[in-house]
């Protein structure tokens, strides 16, 4: 017997169209100009995220999965969950590896995904539910910026393991980094625990390459971010009007995307009632992905009042998972 899927939907309604708008706004007026990488996302953004992760270049996906792969028993042993809630759940594909596990030890009753985009959401959880008979699947729709969406502890008071994979959270500049760990610091309670996915600091010419395959499908992705611009806000950006940056801040230690203006020029955003100019070879900054140490991991996650229980990373020490628990 399959139980049914249920889904919350935690943000207000409008709450993503005028969050787009005041985003559009605020960074296509800044100096420099910027976009936040969470408009990527739409259907096309997110099949091309998911075609990114299978690139040769794009080594994080592959060895976080090979961490996960190795470690999701002793996960599974040390957090003892009974609700699994994952932030930023996407196609959930890594998710497997430690449902499993925590399927295995016998602990694990719910699976809570939590993700801004519903249709990616709702996918995933009932491919999810189909797979794992018996397995309660509580789909929450919300913006981890926003609200967070951890579920209560269950009746039986099983603990939590709250999972964010992926280096997501290098999305994140320091300021709101260190604002939302403290935040899910402040959700979770003693028997809790966090899984932390973060991509670490290497060779530029490798951290480049991932952010500028030979496919061109990373600069794709980055472009879509203005195709969501045109559909949602009406803009007229022209895709082959710009160009495709990838760059290292070796101060910052972190990758920066931007698109470049191949030529001055002017876009409308009739959503905003705006017009923005662009001058030749004018910059627009749309992510950074900030590239972690073992020390800075253990670091921020102190100062959100977490202490480290263990530290894995793949064979080739690329990208580091962490486990930590209330301090
Ligand atoms: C999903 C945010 C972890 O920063 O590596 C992939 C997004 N950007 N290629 C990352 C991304 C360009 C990805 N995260």
């Amino acid at each position: 017997m399959t139980t049914p899927l249920h889904v919350e939907r935690r943000l207000p309604g409008g709450f993503l169209a005028d969050s787009l708008r005041a985003d559009a706004r605020a960074g296509l007026t800044a100096v420099p100009k910027s976009l936040p990488p969470k408009w990527f996302y739409d259907g096309a953004g997110s099949e091309l995220f998911e075609k990114i992760t299978g690139l040769p270049e794009y080594y994080p996906t592959r060895a976080e999965r090979e961490i996960l792969y190795e470690t999701a028993g002793q996960i599974a042993a040390l957090s003892g969950a009974g609700t699994l809630v994952e932030l930023g759940s996407g196609s959930s594909e890594k998710t497997r590896l430690l449902i499993d596990a925590l399927r295995s030890a016998g602990t694990l009753a719910t699976y809570v995904p939590v993700d801004v985009s519903e249709p990616a959401l709702v996918t995933a959880a009932q491919a999810l539910i189909g797979e794992y008979p018996g397995l309660e699947v509580r789909a929450v729709v919300s913006d981890f910026e926003h609200q967070l969406g951890l579920p209560a502890r269950d009746a039986d008071g099983a603990p939590r393991l709250v999972a964010f994979l992926g280096s997501t959270i290098g999305n994140l500049l320091p300021s709101p980094r260190a604002a939302f760990l403290a935040r899910v610091r402040a959700s979770l309670a003693e028997g809790d625990s966090l899984l932390l996915g973060t991509d670490l600091v290497k060779d530029p010419a490798v951290l480049l390459a991932a952010y500028d395959d030979a496919a061109g499908v990373t600069a794709a992705f980055n472009k879509n971010v203005l195709a969501v611009l045109n559909t949602e806000l009406g803009a007229d950006f022209d895709l082959d009007a710009f160009e495709h940056v990838a760059a290292w801040d070796a101060e910052q230690e972190w990758i920066e995307m931007r698109l470049r203006a191949a030529t001055a020029q002017t876009v409308h955003v009739p959503g905003i009632e705006l017009t923005a100019r662009f001058t030749d070879g004018e910059e627009m900054r749309t992510e950074v992905s900030a590239k972690f140490r073992r020390e800075s991991v253990t670091a921020e996650l102190a100062a959100a009042g977490f202490a480290l229980r263990e530290w894995w990373t793949d064979s080739e020490g690329r990208f580091g998972l962490s486990l930590s628990v209330p301090a």
